[in-house]
């Protein structure tokens, strides 16, 4: 941890007063586990821990993964949950640095505007990781590291299965999209992969494109929307698993049959989404795994030793048709 500093009478009772402002600060935007705290010389690692919000199950089975990797590798965790604001982030993230924490790690809610509050980190000596997602930084030097999916390849393989699919398609096949939250990685990059991976076949085309926030309720009402607004749709492509749950809803609701009258793709791979594939209500999911948690604190540990660590590391994954679900579900963690 930080070292203990002699401070006159005023210049303590100034730092006081903007520590109490800046916790009261994140406890009013956030939902925080840990209170002030500030810096103590246990030879303890201290993470402050910037979480996007509570939006899937994927994000859930990620912040149990952090919190239960924290503990086991016995670093104290300060978290904060967003609630999907970036300025929540950033408030956050300038609390850390005043409690001179020893690493920050966040996973950023949108990809921009992030180089002033890194930069502060940075001047403080606070080296940062960047957890799940990634920023858009010119400055690869505000950060230490990326650990985290490659969206751009989960997209990619959702539409190189769909090219498989419908290979032998004479006609149009319309397809819709539900898309991440605005700005974020995962709704770019798995736009962008999917759509380079269908320009393979020109009888697919993408009819509608909206976002559905990662969230069950986003992704019902937006599949309500598109379903009266376009009498023929013959795939889905949700971002992540809980949209494509919503939109099950809105499809039975509908009289179709999800994975029959629908083809039903997703990215995540969480138990919810994988029974639904077993279901035979999915076709088709890309993994993207939460458990990032034990990596993530073998990072900080080496980043706080001063270690070279890799600028980028990329989490493995799989894809799964509905016989492979089936296989998988009985021993699926989250
Ligand atoms: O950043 C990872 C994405 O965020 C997951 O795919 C989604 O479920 C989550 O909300």
């Amino acid at each position: 941890m930080g070292k203990m500093r002699t401070q006159s009478a005023p210049w303590r009772a100034a730092a006081v007063l903007a520590s109490v402002l800046l916790v009261g600060g994140v406890a009013a935007c956030g939902n925080s586990d840990t209170g002030g705290g500030g810096s103590k010389d246990d030879g303890k690692i201290t993470m402050g821990f910037s979480q996007v919000g509570a939006e899937s199950g994927w994000r859930t089975a990620n912040t149990t993964s952090i919190k239960e990797s924290a503990a086991a590798a016995g670093i104290e965790l300060k978290f904060d949950d967003a609630q999907q604001k970036q300025e929540n982030q950033i408030k956050a993230i300038r609390n850390y640095i005043q409690q001179k924490v020893d690493v920050i790690a966040f996973s950023p809610v949108v990809e921009s505007g992030w180089d002033t509050v890194l930069k502060e980190a940075k001047d403080a000596g606070i080296p940062v990781i960047l957890t799940d997602r990634s920023v858009d930084s010119a400055d690869k030097t505000l950060y230490k590291t990326f650990l985290g999916s490659d969206f751009v390849k989960e997209g990619r393989l959702a539409g190189e299965w769909l090219v498989e699919q419908k290979k032998s398609a004479s006609g149009p096949v319309n397809i819709v999209e539900l898309q991440g939250n605005t700005g974020a990685a995962p709704a770019n990059d798995r736009k962008k992969g999917f759509g380079e991976a269908i320009a393979a076949n020109p009888n697919l085309k993408i009819i509608a494109s909206q976002p559905g926030d990662f969230t069950r309720a986003g992704g019902k009402q937006v599949m309500e929307q598109f379903l009266k607004a376009y009498p023929k749709i013959d795939v889905l492509f949700a971002h992540n698993d809980d949209m494509g749950l919503g939109a099950l809803e809105a499809i039975t609701a509908a009289g179709k049959t999800p994975g029959k009258d629908i083809t039903i793709i997703t990215v995540d791979a969480v138990k919810d989404g994988m029974q639904a594939l077993a279901d035979g209500k999915f076709n088709f999911i890309a993994e993207c795994s939460p458990l990032l948690g034990p990596q993530l604190m073998d990072l900080a540990k080496k980043v706080h030793e001063g270690q070279e660590v890799p600028a980028r590391i990329e989490t493995e994954e799989t894809t799964f048709t509905t016989e492979q679900a089936k296989e998988a579900l009985p021993n699926r963690k989250y």
